[in-house]
């Protein structure tokens, strides 16, 4: 058992969903308008299901938080559904409708979502209580953890921010300043240049009047990080897998680079390992970062770059081949609302996971029950190893 953990429960059209991250230190600032602002943009982007356009996260804290901060007791959340009483008759967990149930049936497995295994692994034959809990909905939930472990780690000035480095083909600018990191962080799309952004635009545009979908590619920076964090010394602590566990679990994640990657596999190792050097004040630097901030399962205190790389999205709306399961006859797949590209906010959902792996190494090495605690430590580690940002001070 880590010492931070997280637990969700709640199906995509049920009465909502709920959180409980446990672990956290007391005295940490929670301001709900935080929460509030992560779920805001993991609803946007372009090419979002209208349930985006309807849908409001409302935000409910349960327990753990009191006068604004951890008690250290678990933080429990709630996010309402607000189509609760639409969806009320057929998702009753206590008491519904067999009409209703009826009607939302689900007989024909979309190709490429979890339908078809997890009907047969459940015995689902109807597989609606398969689509509703497989649903990238849960990751709005995974989003309030993983921002209330960026709050933690943004208190000790470790800061993540994200960008879109491509959708379905169209390649964009990927940021290589700090402005441009902030740009694109705060953009729908994720972009650095408004004229990237309508390239993106025009191509999910493209998508959806053909009745398809897109996937695509985004990049996740963690900057302020000192090196040593995570560890080499057994296989699970190694922060490079780690974080690829993290990112592979969103759903649609089907690939995760740490630095340059695959790229470096055709290289030459001199072209691809990054020099030590020392500066004019004699302390080490490097002059490149194709590692991305990773060396043997730790941070090396380079900003840590790692991209991912999304899959399009099951559900279209002029469906693949499928079978009607409860006849056993040739069909076409399930088609419900759905979102046409999701790679905007699914790297908003990377932030909250990165945030979270960062946070769970951060406190297995640190610890402390209150704030002030893993403060003290971390900088007194900071202090002895160094940090690129402290040093630059
Ligand atoms: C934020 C986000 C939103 C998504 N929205 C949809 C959606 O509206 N419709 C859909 O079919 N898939 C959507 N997906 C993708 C599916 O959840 C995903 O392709 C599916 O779970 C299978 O992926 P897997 O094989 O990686 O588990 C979304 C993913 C994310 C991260």
């Amino acid at each position: 058992m880590g010492i931070l953990r997280f637990l969700t429960s709640g199906e995509s059209h049920g009465r909502g969903l709920i959180t409980v991250v446990e672990g956290l230190p007391a005295g940490l600032s929670v301001p709900i308008e935080r929460l509030e602002k992560e779920l805001e943009r993991r609803r946007r982007g372009y090419g979002r299901g209208a349930r985006m356009k309807i849908e409001k996260d409302h935000l409910t804290i349960w327990g753990g938080i009191w006068n604004g901060k951890t008690t250290g007791a678990p933080c429990g959340l709630t996010i309402e559904n607000s189509e609760w009483e639409e969806w009320r008759s057929s998702m009753d967990p206590q008491s519904c409708d067999p009409k209703a149930v009826k009607e939302k049936s689900v007989y024909c497995p979309r190709p490429g979502h979890a339908d078809l295994p997890g009907g047969l692994k459940y015995g689902h034959e109807n597989m609606r209580p398969v689509l509703e809990r497989a649903s990238a909905r849960a990751t709005a939930a995974w989003t309030v953890a993983g921002t209330l472990a960026r709050l933690l780690i943004e208190s000790l000035g470790i800061e993540v921010r994200s960008a879109v480095t491509s959708v379905g083909g169209v390649t964009v600018k990927v940021p290589s300043e700090e402005e441009e990191w902030h740009v694109a962080s705060n953009s729908p799309l994720g972009c650095v240049f408004q004229t990237d952004e309508e390239r993106l635009k025009e191509r999910i545009r493209e998508a959806m009047s053909e009745g398809d979908s897109l996937g695509g590619a985004f990049v996740v920076s963690v900057k302020g990080l000192p090196p040593g964090v995570g560890s080499y010394v057994e296989w699970d602590r190694r922060l490079d897998g780690r974080i690829a566990q993290a990112m592979m679990a969103i759903p649609g994640i089907k690939g995760v680079e740490v630095g340059e990657g695959g790229r470096l596999a055709d290289l030459p190792g001199s072209q691809v390992h990054d020099g030590i050097f020392m500066d004019e004040k004699g302390r080490i630097k490097r002059e490149t970062n194709r590692a991305g901030g990773i060396e043997g399962g730790m941070t090396n205190g380079e900003e840590v770059l790692v991209r991912a790389f999304m899959k399009p999205i099951p559900t279209l709306t002029r469906p693949l081949p499928s079978i009607r399961l409860d006849l056993m006859e040739a069909s076409f797949a399930h088609r419900e609302r759905s979102d046409v590209c999701a790679v905007p906010a699914a790297r908003i959902v990377a932030e909250a996971m990165l945030s979270w792996v960062i946070a769970e190494a951060i406190m297995e090495q640190f610890g402390g029950d209150i704030l002030e605690e893993v403060q003290e430590r971390f900088s007194s580690y900071v202090s002895r190893v160094g940090r690129r940002d402290d040093e630059k001070a």
